[in-house]
């Protein structure tokens, strides 16, 4: 008789044991053990020819030939972008967001195009009925005879239809309501998550079908599931936004195929998902002109350049430890310039809290940044503004100097574009000829300078 064995996984972060215990020894999280039945030998079995294109022999990689035009493209040029410049034939693509973000939206959108493209595509949805798709497809002019929906649960009915249809794409909206009969644990445990994605992975690998699997968000934000999930696909995107914004930005945390330092900038409106093609515009547009702490800096994701606005709010502390909250920059960034302006340009932030934030939403994590911090908070702390048609950027040294950077023509450009009037620029940047009719540029070489010249 075959003996079926049973472990209990951690339904949080995926730890296995092989007996119950009350906490997990791996994420501390109490009572999230749950009994499981191993991998079954047949989902193992499946996957010794991933791919078609497996060789059973090491190739030089002179010889091995790709196929020209491995990627498609959906036409919504902001996911195109964060994908890398489409969607590569048989990968795997994780989406997560928060719950009614938009991840069903965009999706049927992407698939819409695709099938505009005379590409035949699939929705599955395990969340929806097939009329509640179709009321969205209408509201989203998703029309495309294309465009397929089969609302289903069972990854093997799903696996029966694809080989009947054989979509060129295919969406299932989402991954944690599909259940797979080989395992016998709930649907939406972790078992049947990892189950049925490496179900998938290996019929992307084996067809060259790409799949987009929607993913849900715990409370924390991450995808629900272990982290096996994310390890097994090729990309992982977050959508994310604000619910009291109509604005969303698409991130991708993995990418295979493509630079991780892409965003793509959407509008949720009546009729789904518009592209955002210049973000700069959104981000300054509710931008209080003339107040103190609020600096207009260049940075670029990715590949393109953009404008955010910089906010600080200086304040004393009525605490004995002054406070540094900070929301879209690195908390430790916003202590380190503070200390910085401390010692090298004399101002006392000892006794101040400082609040610091990025408008709209965005995460910025670059050096070019540090400049427009400390301008900002230096702004809030005089209670005097800085000119609103100017632009900041450059990077802070611990001695106060200000260092170059990398792509200040692009950043300087995007500026002009939106008819900024001048630039306080790193003294090492070179080349500036093109500019001089332009934009009024200013090189700076220290904090103190800028400090000087400001205010
Ligand atoms: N008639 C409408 N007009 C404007 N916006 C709408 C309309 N209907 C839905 N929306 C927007 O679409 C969002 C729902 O999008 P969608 O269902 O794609 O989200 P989701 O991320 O798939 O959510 P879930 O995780 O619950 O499946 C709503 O939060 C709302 O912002
Ligand atoms: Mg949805």
């Amino acid at each position: 008789m075959v003996k079926i064995k049973t472990i209990f996984s951690c339904q949080s972060c995926g730890y296995q044991s092989p007996k119950w215990l009350g906490r997990c020894p791996a994420c501390n999280e109490w009572n999230s053990l749950a009994e499981e039945t191993s991998l079954p030998p047949s989902l193992l079995r499946d996957g010794v020819s991933i791919s078609p294109d497996r060789s059973s022999s090491p190739i030089p990689i002179d010889r091995i030939k790709t196929d020209q035009g491995e990627r498609i493209e959906t036409e919504i040029k902001e996911l195109d972008r964060v994908l890398g410049g489409g969607i590569v034939r048989g990968s795997l693509i994780l989406i997560g967001g928060d719950p009614g973000i938009g991840k069903s939206t965009l999706l049927l959108q992407a698939l819409n195009k695709l099938g505009e493209k005379k590409l035949k595509v699939l929705y599955v949805s395990g969340e929806e009925s097939i009329n509640q798709t179709k009321i969205r497809g209408d509201r989203l002019d998703a029309s495309s005879s294309n465009l397929y929906i089969l609302a289903e649960n069972s990854l093997e009915k799903i696996l029966e239809e694809i080989k009947i249809l054989k979509p060129q794409c295919l969406v299932i909206d989402s991954i944690q309501t599909v259940y797979t009969t080989s395992m016998e644990s709930a649907p939406g445990s972790v078992g049947q998550l990892r189950g049925s994605s490496i179900k998938l992975m290996y019929l992307a690998k084996k067809t060259g079908i790409p799949i987009f699997l929607i993913g849900h968000v715990t409370k924390e934000g991450v995808i629900a599931g272990p982290k096996v999930i994310e390890h097994l696909v090729d990309t992982v995107l977050y959508f994310e936004g604000d619910r009291g914004h109509p604005y969303r930005i698409l991130r991708a945390t993995k990418n295979r195929y493509g630079s991780t330092n892409e965003i793509g900038v959407f509008e949720m409106g009546d009729c789904g998902l518009l592209e955002v093609s210049n973000p700069s515009e959104i981000f300054l547009a509710e931008r209080s002109i003339g107040v103190a702490g609020s600096v207009v800096v260049p940075s670029i994701k990715g590949t393109r350049p953009i404008l955010v606005e910089v906010q600080a709010l200086v304040s004393p502390a009525v605490f004995g430890t002054p406070r540094r909250t900070t929301l879209g920059v690195d908390h430790n960034r916003v202590s380190l310039l503070a200390a910085v302006l401390e010692k090298k340009a004399g101002f006392s932030l000892l006794n101040q809290d400082i609040f610091l934030n990025i408008a709209g939403g965005v995460k910025i994590d670059e050096p070019a940044l540090d400049l427009g911090i400390a301008t900002s908070i230096v702004s809030s702390l005089l209670n005097k503004s800085i000119d609103p048609k100017t632009i900041i950027f450059g990077e802070v040294g611990l001695a106060g100097e200000v260092r170059g950077i990398s792509h200040w023509e692009m950043r300087v450009n995007e500026a002009v574009k939106l008819g900024f009037k001048k630039c306080l620029i790193p003294h090492h940047s070179k080349n500036l000829s093109n500019f001089h009719s332009l934009i009024d540029i200013k090189r700076i070489d220290s904090l103190r300078d800028v400090v000087e010249y400001l205010f």
